[in-house]
């Protein structure tokens, strides 16, 4: 299975250019939140979201080009996914991020908030001058559900009540939003017509569902150093999952143990074992799998390309993620 660089190739010298685009736009602010900023993206991501977008951009212009507007359009997506994350490691209180520590633990919580808003408004006023309404509407709502989604999932927290609908708009919010605005947002720059940009929605949005759920799978399954962020904390820390969700349908006993928060020695350990002994992995890998064979089908029209390719591969490269 291809590596994310080999899938992102086409568009590896944007990607590289882009990187050195973000780090002179954040280059602006105070030195204090530019350090905390520049902390992130040094460590360097996967890049997935604005890889999409460019791909997206190259697969649908006749001549493959890109302008500098599809190019402006990429970097904020990567700074609003960065300043979501530094906020989500803050309510998180996750020590690591891409192997390294995270911004509030480097600094301290005060800068790491105020680094996130710095990147949300950075993201705000350059999305603004790309000076089309209509992008402007799909990405700033896209801020919108970014905070909803903390909010939702906090209101959540150990309530073994919850409906699957419930987690499945979390994580539209936190995940699915920004690849399904910043997909459509690139159509929009190229002026589909709206069928097609209904298309590249769906797309952005099942890719997205898919990826949380692996994401999720990941955390009960992966180790601290292969994620480069903590393991096994979803469940401790009350965050109830696809995994957890189809473990409560199969062992009872589950509920005692979350509805105590763990309070017991030994509760979050039975805990994850009994998550992990059942059927629930599978059924969640099930469930992405379902999320990326729709992301795939909503890729039909496009005209074959070696960006068209690329793109295609994604909901495969996300659930290989799992092997
Ligand atoms: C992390 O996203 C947040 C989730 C949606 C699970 P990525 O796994 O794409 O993070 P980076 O950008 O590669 O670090
Ligand atoms: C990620 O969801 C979405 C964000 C907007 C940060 P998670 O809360 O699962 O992300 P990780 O696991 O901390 O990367
Ligand atoms: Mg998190
Ligand atoms: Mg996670």
């Amino acid at each position: 299975m291809a590596t994310v660089a080999e899938l992102l190739q086409p568009v590896e010298a944007d990607l590289d250019a882009l990187l050195a685009d973000l780090r002179s736009l954040i280059g602006a602010g105070h030195p204090i939140l530019q350090a905390a900023a520049e902390h992130l993206f040094a460590a360097g991501g996967k890049r997935l979201r604005p890889g999409i977008v460019l791909l997206i951009c190259r697969a649908i212009s006749p001549d493959g080009a890109l302008s500098q507007r599809h190019r402006r359009l990429a970097e904020i997506t990567e700074m609003i996914h960065t300043a979501s994350l530094v906020h989500d490691d803050v309510v998180d209180e996750a020590a690591t991020r891409r192997g390294v520590a995270t911004v509030h633990s480097r600094f301290n919580h005060r800068v790491a908030v105020l680094a996130g808003d710095f990147l949300f408004a950075q993201a705000s006023w350059h999305l603004a001058n790309l000076d089309d309404l209509a992008v402007v509407k799909l990405l700033s709502r896209v801020i919108m559900d970014l905070a909803d989604g903390e909010v939702r999932q906090g209101l959540f927290r150990y309530d073994t009540g919850q409906s699957f609908e419930t987690y499945l708009e979390k994580s539209y919010c936190k995940t699915a939003s920004l690849i399904a605005n910043s997909a459509k947002a690139a159509g929009v720059l190229s002026a589909l017509p709206d069928t097609q940009l209904d298309e590249l929605y769906r797309f952005g949005r099942q890719l997205g569902l898919a990826f949380q759920v692996v994401d999720d799978i990941l955390d009960f399954t992966g180790s601290d150093v292969q994620l480069g962020k903590p393991a096994a904390s979803d469940l401790a820390s009350g965050y109830l999952t696809a995994p957890a969700l189809y473990a409560l349908e199969e062992r009872p006993a589950l509920s005692g143990l979350i509805e105590r928060e763990f309070s017991q020695d030994g509760d979050l350990e039975q805990a994850l074992e009994l998550v992990r002994g059942c059927e629930a992995i599978p059924r969640s890998r099930a469930l992405a799998e379902g999320f990326a064979q729709e992301a795939l089908e909503a890729l039909a029209w496009l005209p074959a390309s070696e960006s068209c390719r690329a793109l295609r591969a994604l909901p495969d490269f996300v659930l290989s993620r799992l092997y």
